[in-house]
């Protein structure tokens, strides 16, 4: 199997201006890329689970900690309650979908990598970003 390619840095129009959470959206692009270089047509738990495993917590120390900054931010009580409800359901879809590999489901590469995009990319545009400012 060929190395995959590094991983770039994040983009300046990814960055919140915040090392400690710049730093693990970092790690979490870099989980993401990593996953999309995995080979295999289909995803099932011997080949996945463990991953999963692994972003998920890496996930949800993630989500904690950026709670935690929140707080610190004052970010107006709305904004904080949508962004909190947003971490929630990634949890929920995640572990939803790790139960799905652990029955066996047959779950394609594609659709799986659709979601974890979803988790990491599309909650960072759409939430995280509001942070910068
Ligand atoms: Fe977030
Ligand atoms: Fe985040």
């Amino acid at each position: 199997m060929l190395p995959a390619p590094p991983v770039p840095p994040l983009p300046e129009s990814l960055k919140i201006g915040i090392p400690s959470v710049d730093d693990e959206h970092q790690a979490l692009l870099d989980h993401l890329d990593s996953l999309m270089h995995s080979t295999g047509g289909t995803l099932d738990v011997s080949d996945f689970a463990e991953s999963l495993s692994r972003l998920n917590r890496q996930l949800i120390d993630h989500f904690t900690s950026e709670e935690r900054l929140m707080r610190t931010l004052g970010v107006p009580a709305g904004e904080f309650a949508r962004h909190i409800d947003a971490h929630s359901q990634v949890i929920e879809q995640i572990t939803q979908l790790s139960f799905d590999l652990m029955k066996r489901k047959r779950i394609s590469r594609d659709q799986v990598l659709a979601k974890v995009k979803v988790w990491i990319l599309g909650h960072l545009t759409e939430y995280d970003l509001l942070l910068r400012r």
